[in-house]
């Protein structure tokens, strides 16, 4: 009950009130139950990460037992990919509502990555600069996979042991404008090989981060070299996505196909 009293005043004396009661009970049942709501929305995000990490263990279990050197890898690349969406999953179970600040999820990727990686004979060093702001679930999921093969990629291609480099430096960069999202992974390394074309790039990374960036998340790609010396000029990767324009929330009829080109 909401008690609210207005004295009745003559010339500065009280002569009255006029007492205000209000039955609230059924604001504050609602507003119990949108408290609750919002938990067990939380609780859920946390069960299906729980879930996730699960099969991610599974299969680098399955992996540790695999003598093939391909086989092993398919399964490392698996379970990353896992993880990065384990990852969405975990920071909104902190989340109040259904968005997220991105650069919670980059931090993690990156360190995800560098994990895979410390050569001491070939570091790698990681720099995130920028912002990008509160992303919605259904677009911060899928670039968090492209983010993570985009990382895959610096480390697998960009210092080959063969080329003997020096210390490599990879940047990732995050800003907003226009309506649209831009994220930037820059990195020193030995550039993409010769004759290389995003469009005709038959590997199942690229494949997953031109469907996923193009089909749904509406946006552009652009991959290039960078401005390094001949030996070592580097890889400039660039995407554009508009914020809130998520193409396809549900899939319609059935997954969409990841492959183009021969698997
Ligand atoms: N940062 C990079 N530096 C050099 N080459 C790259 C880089 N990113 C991608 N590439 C090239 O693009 C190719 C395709 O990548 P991807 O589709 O992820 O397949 P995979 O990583 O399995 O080879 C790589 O094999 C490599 O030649
Ligand atoms: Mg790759």
């Amino acid at each position: 009950m909401l008690a609210q009293t207005i004295p009745l005043l003559d010339h500065g004396t009280v002569t009255g009130a006029v007492l205000l009661l209000r039955d609230i009970s059924d604001v504050r049942r609602r507003d119990r139950l949108l408290l609750s709501k919002d938990a067990t929305i939380r609780e859920i995000h946390h069960r299906v990460k729980n879930n996730l990490q699960t099969i991610s263990s599974l299969l680098r279990l399955q992996g540790r037992r695999l003598s093939s050197p391909e086989a092993k890898a398919a399964l490392d690349e698996s379970v990353r990919r896992i993880r990065s969406i384990a990852l969405v999953h975990e920071t909104l179970s902190h989340e109040p509502g259904d968005e997220l600040p991105f650069i919670e999820i980059v931090r993690p990727l990156v360190r995800m990555v560098e994990e895979g990686l410390i050569s001491p004979e070939h570091p790698v060093q990681f720099a995130v600069t920028g912002q990008a702001g509160m992303l919605p679930a259904a677009t911060a999921t899928p670039l968090a996979v492209v983010l993570t093969e985009l990382l895959q990629n610096v480390v697998d291609h960009a210092y080959p042991p063969s080329a003997d480099l020096d210390a490599g430096h990879v940047s990732v960069d995050l800003g907003q404008s226009n309506e649209a999202l831009w994220v930037r992974v820059t990195d020193d390394g030995v550039g993409l090989p010769p004759g290389f074309s995003l469009d005709s790039a038959t590997g199942l990374g690229l494949s997953i981060v031109r469907t996923l960036v193009t089909t749904e998340l509406a946006g552009t790609i652009g991959m290039s070299r960078g401005a390094g010396p001949h030996d070592r000029p580097g890889t400039i990767v660039e995407l554009r996505v508009p914020i809130g324009a998520v193409v396809r929330e549900e899939p319609a009829t059935g997954p969409v196909p990841l492959y183009r080109g021969s698997p």
